[in-house]
Parts: C-alpha cells; sequence; structure tokens
C-alpha cells in the first residue's frame, strides 16, 4: 500500500526511520533523528546556494521552470502583461486578489499621496560623488529611509506596515530618479501626481523646462509592462535576502535596502547590464559564430542566458522581445538587437545550450529596451528595484506572519583547524 512516507536505512547502524512525506517535500530537521550514537548531533544536509531546499511555503509567486511558466497569485504573467497595470499588480500580489474598482482607486491615492521625499533626503544624496552608481545611491537612501520613519520599527502592527507599504512603493522611483538627475548632474524633477506611475517616473527622469512633462503613451505603457514582469519571482537571491534580513525583524527599509544590495550584483540584477556590454563587444554578428566558441570553451558567459529555475524559456523574455517593437517604433531602432536576436537564434540551436538547457532570461531583451528608451547601463538595475518592491514587501510580510518562520540561520560543515593553542607572535614559526 503505498504511502505518503520516506523509508531511509542507515547503513552505518542498520536503523530504519520513517519520514512524512508533505508537498513534496521531507523537513530537513526530521532528519536529526538520525545519529550514529547519542552524542552524535543527526544528519543534516548539505545544500551550497540552496538549490534543493524550501525555506519557506508561500502563495505568493508560481514559476514552473521546465514549462516556462510564471503566475502571481495564480494568474498568468502574460495576461497580467497584457490586461493589468504594475499597480493592480502590486495590489494582487501583496493582497492575494486583484482590487475591485474602489480599492484600485484607493489603493493609487495612497500611493501617489507618498511619492514626495523628505527635503533632507534630497540633501543626503546631493552627497554622493557626481559619478555615483545610481544604484548604489538607491541602496543607501533606501536604508536612509528607516531613520527618517522609525515607525517602520512596528514591524507587527499591520496599520505601520500598510502605510510602509504605500511609502515604498511611492518613494522609490522618485529616489531612483533623483539618483539620475544627481548622475547627469540635472536639478531634480519633483513628482506630478495627476500622472500614471509610470508616466510620473518618467517625468521625474526627463523632465526639462516644459511646465508640464506629457510622457509618450507608447513608452509609459512599455515600462509598466516591465515593471509587471519584474514584479515578483518568488525565492531568487534578492528575496531571500529580503526574508533572510528581514527576519531579524529589523524594520523594511533597512530589509529593502539589502534586498536592492542583492539586486546590484551581474549574476542578478545587473544581469542586464553585462548583456549590453557583452552585445556591445561583438560588435557586429559576424563575429557572433567566434563568441559562441569561446563560451563553450569556458572563457565567457552568455549573459541573459540561462537561471536557475528556468529550464525552458523565460515567459518573461517572451513578452519583452515583443514590446521591443512599440519602442523601437518611438525611438529608433537598437542596432543591438539584431546582434541579440541572431546569438539568440544561433544558441538555441546549439548543442551546448540545448543540452544545458540555457534559454535567454528576462535580461536578455530588457537591457536593449532601456537603453533604446534612453537610460544609461548604469540606471537597468535601478528600473529592476522599482517595481521588484512590491514583491519583496509581499513577502517580507509572509515571513513575518508565517509562525513557522524564525530568525534565519543555516548551519555550517566546519573543516577548519580542530582545538589548538594560541602562540605568542615572537614564538611563531615563520612563515615559509
Ligand atoms: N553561458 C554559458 N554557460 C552557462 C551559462 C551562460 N550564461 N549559464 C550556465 N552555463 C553553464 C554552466 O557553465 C554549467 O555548465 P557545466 O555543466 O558544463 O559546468 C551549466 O550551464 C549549468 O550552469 P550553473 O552555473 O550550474 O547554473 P546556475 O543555476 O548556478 O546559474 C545563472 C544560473 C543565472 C547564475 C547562470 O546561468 C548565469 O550566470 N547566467 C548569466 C547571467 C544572467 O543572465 N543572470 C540573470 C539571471 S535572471
Amino acid at each position: 500500500m503505498s504511502r505518503d512516507t520516506l523509508t531511509i536505512t542507515d547503513n552505518r547502524t542498520g536503523k530504519q526511520y520513517e519520514f512524512p512525506i508533505e508537498d513534496g517535500t521531507i523537513r530537513a530537521l526530521d532528519l536529526r533523528q538520525i545519529k550514529v550514537n547519542e552524542k552524535d548531533f543527526g544528519l543534516m544536509t548539505y545544500d551550497p546556494a540552496f538549490n534543493n531546499t524550501a525555506a519557506c511555503k508561500s502563495r505568493i509567486t508560481y514559476i514552473d521552470g521546465d514549462r516556462g511558466v510564471l503566475l502571481y497569485r495564480g494568474y498568468p504573467i502574460d495576461q497580467l502583461a497584457e490586461k493589468s497595470s504594475y499597480l493592480e499588480t502590486a495590489y494582487l500580489i501583496l493582497n492575494g486578489e486583484l482590487p475591485t474598482a474602489p480599492q484600485l482607486q484607493q489603493w493609487t491615492e495612497h500611493i501617489t499621496l507618498h511619492t514626495i521625499i523628505h527635503e533632507n533626503v534630497k540633501k543626503f544624496m546631493d552627497g554622493f560623488h557626481h559619478d555615483a552608481h545610481p544604484m548604489g545611491m538607491l541602496v543607501s537612501t533606501i536604508g536612509a529611509l528607516s531613520t527618517f520613519y522609525p515607525d517602520a520599527k512596528d514591524i507587527f502592527n499591520p496599520s505601520s506596515r500598510l502605510k510602509q507599504t504605500y511609502r515604498l512603493i511611492a518613494k522609490i522611483p522618485t529616489l531612483a530618479a533623483f539618483a539620475y538627475r544627481h548622475s547627469m548632474g540635472m536639478p531634480y524633477a519633483y513628482p506630478d501626481n495627476d500622472l500614471s506611475y509610470a508616466g510620473n517616473f518618467l517625468n521625474m527622469l526627463f523632465k526639462m523646462t516644459e511646465v508640464k512633462y506629457k510622457p509618450n503613451p507608447v513608452l509609459e505603457k512599455a515600462l509598466d509592462v516591465l515593471f509587471i514582469l519584474h514584479a515578483d519571482h518568488e525565492q531568487n537571491c534578492s528575496t531571500s535576502a529580503m526574508r533572510g534580513v528581514g527576519s531579524s525583524h529589523v524594520d523594511p527599509y533597512s530589509a529593502i535596502a539589502a534586498a536592492t544590495a542583492a539586486l546590484y550584483g551581474p549574476l542578478h540584477g545587473g544581469a542586464n547590464e553585462a548583456v549590453i556590454r557583452m552585445l556591445n563587444e561583438i560588435g557586429d554578428v559576424k563575429r557572433i559564430p567566434a563568441f559562441i566558441q569561446r563560451v563553450k570553451a569556458g572563457e565567457e558567459k552568455l549573459m541573459g542566458f540561462g537561471h536557475r529555475v528556468y529550464k525552458n524559456y523565460d515567459p518573461r523574455a517572451r513578452i519583452i522581445k515583443g514590446i521591443a517593437e512599440e519602442v523601437f517604433e518611438v525611438m529608433g531602432r537598437n542596432p543591438l538587437l539584431d546582434i541579440a536576436v541572431e546569438l539568440e537564434r544561433i544558441a538555441l540551436d546549439d548543442e551546448y545550450f540545448i543540452k544545458r538547457k540555457l534559454y535567454p532570461n528576462v535580461d536578455f531583451y530588457s537591457g536593449i529596451i532601456y537603453q533604446a528608451m534612453g537610460f544609461p547601463t548604469d540606471m537597468f538595475p535601478v528600473l529592476f528595484a522599482i517595481p521588484r518592491t512590491s514583491g519583496w514587501v509581499a513577502q517580507w510580510v509572509e515571513m513575518l506572519l508565517d509562525s513557522e518562520q524564525k530568525i534565519a540561520r543555516p548551519r555550517q560543515i566546519y573543516l577548519g583547524a580542530g582545538l589548538r593553542d594560541y602562540i605568542p607572535v615572537d614564538s611563531r614559526p615563520s612563515a615559509p
């Protein structure tokens, strides 16, 4: 008779153990019962980089990496990209259900109300060097917000959490735009609350001397779709940082600063910047075969390809490739697209990439669009952090309210020196 259990025989002792299987997992702590003797600590699993370890139960985002499926709260990403807006999607991610019309209106009003930042935050940003990376500025200023909102420490108070949620989703585009204007040596442009979330962001970035900035509707829509695509992606590096740092019960600004820092890395949110650099280096479709040879020889990485979870085409990459043409109609064609499309065609036909299930990920085409929209490459990870804020906050709240969660504290396998006595410096043997 079949049972939802796992039986393990420890060949060191001949003992058998039976553990329940729930949701396709066994409890790692059950393994601690497996001991060779009473003094033994018990068996652990070794899983560097958490390749096969579920660290939480979540109801937010579902990915089927083999089939290339991404759902937010059950809704397919392509339907949301086509029919929803970023603010509505953020509401869905945070609350579990799509809002009613009055709920959406109220939510939008609350976010819009919080777009302005304290003047001292602006002064704080003035202190950065003229060529400071906007992502470095964003990480620091998000962290600094915790000092402006000490009420954020009240993390188990739902109304305080909601207020910080409004503030975070509303203010991060302002910080991002101010970081951009600072790096360009331009005066800051204040939020215009008559505009949509994406439209206002474009206003704060690109407004010049005109009295009222009018965002191009194609670019406004494209940016909003890009925001939807980046809103959440379950337990990736930055979200794990958010949950891990948040598990110490620090305020959400500090935790989001940590998550943003994780996103800064080239293997995560910095990959689209690396894609542009790679495409520029290739420079011509004729040089693609030689580049592919170098990738296969392990000398280069094909940036924007491969994913820990997707072993199929990333559904977000397909949507982004689709909106690229609309953006190019307004902004002119980005010549790097031809190199990218040919690179993808060759790679998807090559045994090396097929065998390893390496497909384009979200970053392969996003940088090309951002560049066509006039963003410098430094801004790419910033554009990722803005919409991911809603996902980070949703994951943080889910972690806080999960009675099974505690402060994150992985185990280690210690392979260092055994116990030994301290030797005074004069008595130490000279270095070889
Ligand atoms: N180019 C060339 N080879 C790649 C590759 C890439 N972009 N990504 C993975 N591989 C190869 C690895 O070398 C490895 O080959 P091997 O089995 O011969 O050693 C194999 O594919 C498995 O890769 P692995 O490093 O185990 O996958 P991972 O899950 O640890 O890494 C990424 C996932 C995303 C970090 C990795 O694919 C990568 O660095 N991609 C480029 C950066 C990028 O686009 N990041 C954005 C992610 S959204």
